[in-house]
């Protein structure tokens, strides 16, 4: 296939990139803004056989220039702001990216009928204390963040809807592997565990999450690529649910740190309790997570352990004043 992949330097969408080149042969260009979480080392591995462009989803002409005169089978959106404490903090950039830049996409999908893909999260529907989340739960949105992804995706519905554009919606749950920025609970822990740092864990740490291995995520979101049906939802979610206060401790076992290192901190606001998917629609088509979450775990600490090169710029960059901002004032300093 050749794909237009919004995002594509970012954490999931370079992991997809990287699967769709390997095991398609597919015709890939990337469109990512490098963002503080977009980096061009994080395909590294493909970098010859693809094509980049810098540049916003948001902006139209960017995107008719990208698309050209010979447009792709389909756009993959993966092109985000992800992170909930930053929505807290900043709320308006993920409107612009989220909600006004999936629209300005699914115009262009919509002027020359591409099949369209929304890469989106569990977070839409909100928190559930039992049970599990089917495509069609209402959407109950917390944060600024999932709230931004829910109004992507009902425009993303309603162009189906409204224009017949074969759009369908992907929504993972949380996701681990290499190559996440260390803002995210499972890479900031392995770094803050290696390095000997305090471990802040929001609230009483029992917060609950659904972990899928970003691997299973990129072969899922393939698999609707290639099977799913136009206008619909799937929900992609991991094997595993755990505590956040069981995942740090996992982790302090597979790294070798002191537990008390843990420091319990001031909890985020309209922190979600429990995130928790069913995936029957999407194993319908063919589609099973692969790795358990001790497995990944495993191997993701190993990869941070493996590959400082890929962190220490990171660690010593804008991310110490982010890091310094937020947990500053949620250790109490
Ligand atoms: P990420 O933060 O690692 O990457 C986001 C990418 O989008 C970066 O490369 C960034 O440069 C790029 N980007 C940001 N704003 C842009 C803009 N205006 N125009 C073009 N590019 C822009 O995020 P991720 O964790 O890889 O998430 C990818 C997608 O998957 C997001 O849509 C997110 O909502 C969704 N998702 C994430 C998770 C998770 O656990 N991380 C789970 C489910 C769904
Ligand atoms: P996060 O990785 O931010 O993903 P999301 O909020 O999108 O689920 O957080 C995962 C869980 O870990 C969530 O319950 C918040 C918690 N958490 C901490 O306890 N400490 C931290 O420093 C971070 C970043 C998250």
């Amino acid at each position: 296939m050749k794909l237009l992949v919004c995002g594509g330097a970012g954490f999931i969408g370079s992991t997809f990139v990287g699967l769709r080149v390997r095991e398609h042969g597919d015709e890939v260009t990337v469109l990512d803004a490098l963002t503080y979480a977009g980096r061009q080392e994080n395909l590294r591995d493909v970098e010859s056989e693809i094509r980049f462009v810098h540049g916003q989803i948001e902006d139209p002409e960017v995107i008719a220039e990208t698309l050209g005169s010979d447009p792709p089978d389909a756009i993959v959106n993966f092109a985000a702001e992800t992170h909930v404490d930053r929505s807290i903090a900043d709320p308006y950039a993920f409107s612009v990216t989220n909600a006004l830049g999936t629209h300005v996409l699914l115009e262009a999908a919509r002027q020359r009928a591409l099949r369209y893909l929304q890469v989106s999260t569990d977070e839409v529907y909100g928190s559930i204390e039992t049970g599990s989340f089917t495509e069609s739960s209402p959407l109950a949105p917390s944060s600024p963040y999932s709230a931004s992804k829910t109004g992507a995706d009902l425009l993303v519905t309603s162009y189906f809807h409204t224009y017949g554009l074969p759009a369908m919606v992907c929504r993972g749950s949380n996701n681990y592997g290499p190559r996440q920025y260390p803002e995210k609970l499972i890479p900031l822990m392995i770094l803050n565990a290696l390095a000997g740092d305090h471990l802040p864990v929001y609230g009483d740490g029992r917060n609950v999450r659904n972990w899928l291995f970003v691997e299973d995520f990129g072969r899922g979101i393939g698999h609707v690529l290639a099977h799913g049906r136009p206008g619909e939802v799937y929900n992609c979610g991991g094997p595993d649910e755990c505590e956040n206060i069981e995942v740090v401790t996992r982790i302090i076992e597979l790294a070798g740190a002191d537990p008390s290192l843990i420091e319990y901190v001031t909890d985020r606001p309209g922190h979600d309790r429990r995130y928790s998917l069913s995936c029957e629609k999407l194993a319908g088509l063919g589609w099973r997570a692969r790795t358990r979450f001790i497995d990944g775990l495993s191997q993701t600490v190993d990869w941070y352990r493996d590959n400082a090169w890929w962190w220490e710029p990171i660690r010593s960059g804008a991310y110490r004043e982010y890091y310094e901002r937020h947990y500053g004032r949620a250790l109490g300093r």
